[in-house]
């Protein structure tokens, strides 16, 4: 188990039925705020590999502990139920490097960022959100979160600490597809863009002359935003190629 650090489950928050965090402590993993790490459990007996690890999103800020991750259970899924079953006390192992490109760091600067997630793809932009560097390059910082139901509208206490931390900066925006709920726009992020919805709650023009676009989360959500973006000008962004669209997918 060389790769793998052995940390141990310090908390365990659930949401919803299906909606968890875990806290874990493992000082000697370290990440920049957007990566992700690897957990996993031992593998069923007969399995190939020793361990059944997956990545997740690191939350919390480098730097600080515990480390924490946002996740749903799938309930077919070898991994997420398992984990969802942890409690404080328990061991957890992680590998021990982060890996990933979805990082402020990667992002061209511009005079709007917006954050644009759906479900668990909150994760890495609270990490992102609780650092100083967003802040020192983009004028104007939008958060979307877009769920199915109003109960999915977590981490409203971090949240409103990045806002009373970035007054005048940071925009909120929750959503809320499958119900109406005070306070969320309701549809899709894709249909938002398209609507100018999103625009006017944010109060920001969205295009690929003041805007960067980070998105995370459901597959289909990044496909279908690139494709409303693109309309508007805005391409991917790659290292050799610099766009304005930065993406993570989850499945
Ligand atoms: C770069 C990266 C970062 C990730 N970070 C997170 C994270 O922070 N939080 C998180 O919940 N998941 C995250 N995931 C997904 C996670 O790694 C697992 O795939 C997921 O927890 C399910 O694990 P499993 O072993 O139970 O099922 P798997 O065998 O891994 O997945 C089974 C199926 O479940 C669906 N699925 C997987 N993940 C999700 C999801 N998050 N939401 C809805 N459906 C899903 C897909 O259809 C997938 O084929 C990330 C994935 C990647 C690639
Ligand atoms: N949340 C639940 O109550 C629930 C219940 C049973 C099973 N599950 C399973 O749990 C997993 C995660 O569910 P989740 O609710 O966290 O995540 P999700 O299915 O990704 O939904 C999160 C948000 O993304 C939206 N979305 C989906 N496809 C989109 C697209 N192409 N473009 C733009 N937005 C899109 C959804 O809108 P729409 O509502 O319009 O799809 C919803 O607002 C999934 O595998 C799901 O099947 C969830």
């Amino acid at each position: 188990m060389g790769k793998w650090v052995q940390a141990i489950v310090v908390g365990h928050r659930r949401w919803t039925d299906r909606l968890h965090s875990l806290q874990v402590a493992a000082p000697e993993v370290t990440f920049v705020a957007g990566q992700f790490g690897r957990l996993a459990l031992p593998a069923p007996p007969g399995a190939k590999e020793e361990m059944l690890g997956r990545p997740y999103s690191f939350v919390n800020a480098p730097g600080t502990a515990p480390h924490e991750f946002y996740f749903v259970t799938v309930p077919a899924g070898p991994l997420s139920p398992r984990l969802a079953a942890l409690s404080a006390g328990d061991p957890l192992w992680l590998l021990r490097t982060a890996n990933g490109f979805f990082s402020a760091g990667e992002v061209p600067p511009a005079d709007v960022l917006w954050c644009l997630s759906t479900g668990t793809g909150l994760g890495p932009f609270l990490s992102i959100l609780r650092t100083p560097e967003p802040w020192e390059k983009f004028g104007r910082i939008v958060l979307v979160h877009a769920v199915r139901h109003g109960n999915e509208l977590t981490y409203g206490e971090v949240i409103a600490g990045i806002a009373d931390r970035h007054r005048g900066a940071f925009t909120h925006v929750p959503v809320v597809s499958r119900e109406a709920h005070p306070g969320a726009l309701q549809g899709r992020i894709p249909a938002l863009i398209g609507d100018g919805r999103l625009e006017s709650r944010a109060g920001l023009a969205l295009a690929a002359e003041n805007s960067q676009a980070m998105l995370c989360g459901n597959p289909a959500m990044v496909e279908d935003t690139q494709r409303a973006l693109e309309a508007r000008g805005m391409r991917r962004h790659r290292r050799k190629e610099p766009g304005h669209v930065t993406v993570e997918t989850y499945w």
